[in-house]
Formats: C-alpha cells, sequence, structure tokens
C-alpha cells in the first residue's frame, strides 16, 4: 500500500494511478489495484444527479469515504473536502479533522493554488495530508461562469507554476491538474517536485485519474473529450436487466436450479 513517502518519491517513475470511489463495493473492486482511490465531490454529479459538486457537504463526503474505507482497506484513500468547508484556517482544520477522526482516509484534497496556500500549510502543520488541485477547479464553476480549460496563454501558464508552486511550499504531497492544456501541465510538473496527477492534462504528468462512472461507461450525462471509456457499464446492465425481466416474465427464472 502506498504511503506519503512512496507517493513522493513516485516524481519521475512509471506515472500513478487513481480512480474515484464512492462506495464500499466498487471500492472493494480497485483496492490493491490502483496507487490511490480518491472519493471525489464529484459523486455530487455523477452519484447523486446534481447540476455540480457545490451542494456536497462534509456529512455526505463523510459517509461515502467511510464506505469506501471499507471497502478498499488496503489502498491510500483521499477525501474530496466539498466546497465551502474550507474557507479559512480554523474551518477547514475542524472539517478535515473530522475526516481523519471519523474515517480511515489518508488525506484530504482542497482546490486552490496562491490564494488557498495559507489553508494547505494550517491543515499540513496540523498534521493533516493535503493533495493540492489546481487548474480547472469544478467548485469554481459558478463563480467562473462556466468550466474553462486553463493554461491557453503564457500569462495563465505563469499563474498555474505560481500556483503549484505555492500548493507544494505549503506542505501539499502531490497535486491534481485539471483540465489544462498538455503542454502546460508538463511545464508545471517540472516546476515542482511532488508527483501530479493529471485529469484531462496531457500525458506528461506523474499520473492520472479519471472519475470511475466515466471511465467504466456508467455515465452517460455527457462525455468529456479527456475520458477514455474502458467498459461500456451502462449498457452491460441494461442488456442484463432486460434478460431479467424477460427471464421473469416467461416464467424461465427462478428454474429448479434457483430453488429451494
Ligand atoms: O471530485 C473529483 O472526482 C475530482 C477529480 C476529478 C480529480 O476532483
Amino acid at each position: 500500500m502506498r504511503t506519503i513517502t512512496s507517493i513522493k518519491n513516485a516524481k519521475g517513475k512509471p506515472p500513478l494511478t487513481v480512480i474515484t470511489a464512492y462506495d464500499a463495493l466498487f471500492a472493494s473492486l480497485f483496492d490493491k489495484k490502483v496507487d490511490m482511490i480518491l472519493v471525489g465531490d464529484s459523486l455530487n454529479m455523477s452519484f447523486n444527479a446534481q447540476q455540480d459538486t457545490l451542494s456536497a457537504s462534509m456529512e455526505i463526503m463523510l459517509y461515502h469515504t467511510k464506505a469506501v474505507c471499507s471497502g478498499a482497506k488496503d489502498t491510500f484513500i483521499i477525501c474530496d473536502m466539498p466546497f465551502g468547508t474550507y474557507t479559512d484556517e480554523s474551518i477547514a482544520l475542524k472539517n478535515a479533522s473530522l475526516v481523519y477522526s471519523q474515517t480511515n482516509a489518508h488525506a484530504v484534497k482542497i482546490e486552490g493554488g496562491v490564494e488557498r496556500a495559507h489553508i494547505i500549510k494550517a491543515l499540513t502543520q496540523n498534521s493533516i495530508a493535503v493533495m493540492g488541485h489546481i487548474g480547472l477547479m469544478p467548485q469554481f464553476v459558478r463563480s467562473e461562469g462556466g468550466y474553462k480549460v486553463r493554461g491557453k496563454t503564457e500569462e495563465d501558464v505563469l499563474k498555474l507554476i505560481e500556483d503549484a508552486k505555492a500548493v507544494e511550499k505549503a506542505g501539499a504531497f502531490s497535486l491534481v491538474i485539471e483540465g489544462v492544456v498538455a503542454s502546460a501541465a508538463k511545464r508545471i510538473s517540472q516546476a515542482i517536485s511532488i508527483p501530479t496527477i493529471g485529469i484531462g492534462s496531457g500525458v506528461d504528468t506523474d499520473g492520472q485519474v479519471l472519475v470511475w462512472s466515466d471511465m467504466l461507461g456508467f455515465f452517460n450525462e455527457f462525455q468529456p473529450k479527456f475520458v477514455k471509456r474502458y467498459l461500456e457499464g451502462a449498457t452491460l446492465v441494461q442488456n442484463a436487466l432486460d434478460e431479467y425481466i424477460k427471464d421473469v416474465q416467461n416464467r424461465s427464472f427462478p428454474s429448479i436450479e434457483h430453488t429451494y
């Protein structure tokens, strides 16, 4: 199982693999396979059918993180801190402490660069491991007026590098780079010594993360360009369900072998 030290040492080594999970059942399927499992607040959209991640609460994240920790006992687990739960150092410390006291997660994740570095520092100085998150930040969707790919201009690339350095200096052990032009993500990764985990940011980060329901084809509302589907989960489930309905209706289920 990964530790903070082995994750940090993975910089420049074969890429780290990260997947999200929201429940014990799927977490148990991912356990001991990937390097890290992220209980992302994306669950508010893919699991809870909301328009964005903003209404995810601490209570919801703790519930799902507990479930994931029960299912994946041998994998490094990160709990996403939801919107509004780290608005200043003491609020962040209070809420992030709940992750350690009420679940077995190993770290928390916080969105934001330079403007959130003081929050990350307050947590890391109080023995809470933090994964940063810069670039396209879903918790900023309303204030930014949508989901926008970052790193398209030199000015923005320099801003992102500054963000990454601030997050590293504040003590984060790794950094998610989301929705950033590939060449910019490469430069950010080269500018810091903690591993970067990319999503929609090209191949040159130190690892990749995908939302499980996207990559396994269960989420059909929309498919971002950066998602590769490794399974057509929704189609498989619906085909199986059609079989079940047919079998029940024509009384071929339950057959003798399924009957006491
Ligand atoms: O909430 C989430 O799943 C995330 C990943 C997309 C990085 O933050």
